[in-house]
């Protein structure tokens, strides 16, 4: 990792975890144990990957990072619903998550479903109160939330934990159509909310069109490349390191490991993060962070 990608997560991270320690205190009328179970996986030590790309998102668009704060911690909050999910039984079945036992292990099944829902739902309500509070004129409010929403949504996020199970024991062959549904679930289940922090971040900083659609682009490759980097590191990641012990195999899971193996796997990701540099080109170094960060997703241990 480049210092200067370094100095920006750490200051990305520790901003949105003030952010997120405020917005998760207890409040009167509400059960304590959603709360606890909440802040359980919200603070079990995530990257803060996507709060980054809200604040490097903005920043492309001439916004600054501390502007995006709460809607980085709304994404943070979607993606940690979606690993709280993910790792429930019915799903991947995974006993470790962020170095510490999943949520369903300490709080149960019903509240970790619960707290997935709390979670992904004061997103949205953390999102508006960002939009309000920088004074977005309701068209751009509203994107705002639909660019959350349909990242989160059955087209993006949850469509791709879908076709994730679906594609469980799959027994095609390498080919055209493997690599097409391949590239659609990494594409959904992953990058699709990799993108919306990005545009989400732009929006908030009034970014013009076609500024939106490169960053789409970026994040599209970037995205892609990031899951391929989880597959490879599910099979030779140090595990500790990781916070997670890695269950691909075991649920004979569609990964580009699986199809094509490490060294082609490894090629693709690094063929995706040269993809993504391109399309940053327009930004000039206003996109330094995006850069670093394109070629960090493939070669980081954790
Ligand atoms: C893990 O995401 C799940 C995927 C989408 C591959 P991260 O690797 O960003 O997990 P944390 O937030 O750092 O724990
Ligand atoms: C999960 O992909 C993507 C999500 C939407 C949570 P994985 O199932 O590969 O993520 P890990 O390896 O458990 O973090
Ligand atoms: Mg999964
Ligand atoms: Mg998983
Ligand atoms: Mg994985």
């Amino acid at each position: 990792m480049t210092p200067l990608l370094k100095r920006y997560l750490e200051r990305i991270s520790r901003g949105v975890d003030r952010v997120l320690d405020r917005l998760l205190e207890a409040k009167t009328g509400e059960p304590r144990r959603i709360r606890e179970a909440m802040r359980y996986s919200v603070f079990a030590g995530g990257k803060r990957l996507r709060p980054t790309l809200v604040a490097a998102g903005a920043e492309c668009c001439g916004g600054r990072s501390r502007d995006v704060l709460p809607t980085g911690a709304a994404l943070e909050m979607i993606h940690t619903y979606s690993l709280i999910h993910d790792d429930l039984p019915a799903m991947d079945d995974d006993a470790l998550r962020r170095g510490q036992p999943t949520n369903h292990k300490v709080f149960g099944e019903a509240l970790a479903i619960l707290a997935g829902d709390g979670l992904l739902t004061y997103a949205f309500e953390i999102a508006a109160a960002n939009a309000r509070a920088r004074a977005l004129d309701g068209r751009s409010a509203a994107e705002l939330i639909r660019i959350l929403a349909a990242g989160a949504g059955t087209a993006g996020m949850v469509g791709g934990q879908v076709a994730d199970l679906d594609a469980e024991n799959w027994r095609g062959r390498p080919g055209p159509a493997a690599r097409r549904l391949l590239e659609s679930i990494h594409l959904r289940k992953t990058a699709a909310l990799i993108t919306a922090s990005l545009e989400a971040g732009a929006v908030l900083a009034g970014g013009s069109g076609p500024e939106r659609r490169r960053l789409r682009a970026y994040g599209r490759a970037v995205g892609l490349a990031f899951q391929v980097a989880d597959d490879i590191l599910d099979v030779v990641g140090d595990k500790v390191k990781l916070g997670k012990k890695g269950s691909d195999a075991r649920n004979r899971k569609l990964t580009y490991v699986s199809l094509y193996g490490l060294e082609r796997a490894r090629r693709e990701a690094a063929d995706l993060a040269a993809a993504a540099h391109r399309q940053l080109r327009p930004f000039g170094t206003r996109a330094r962070v995006l850069h670093d960060l394109a070629d960090y997703v493939i070669t980081r241990d954790r």
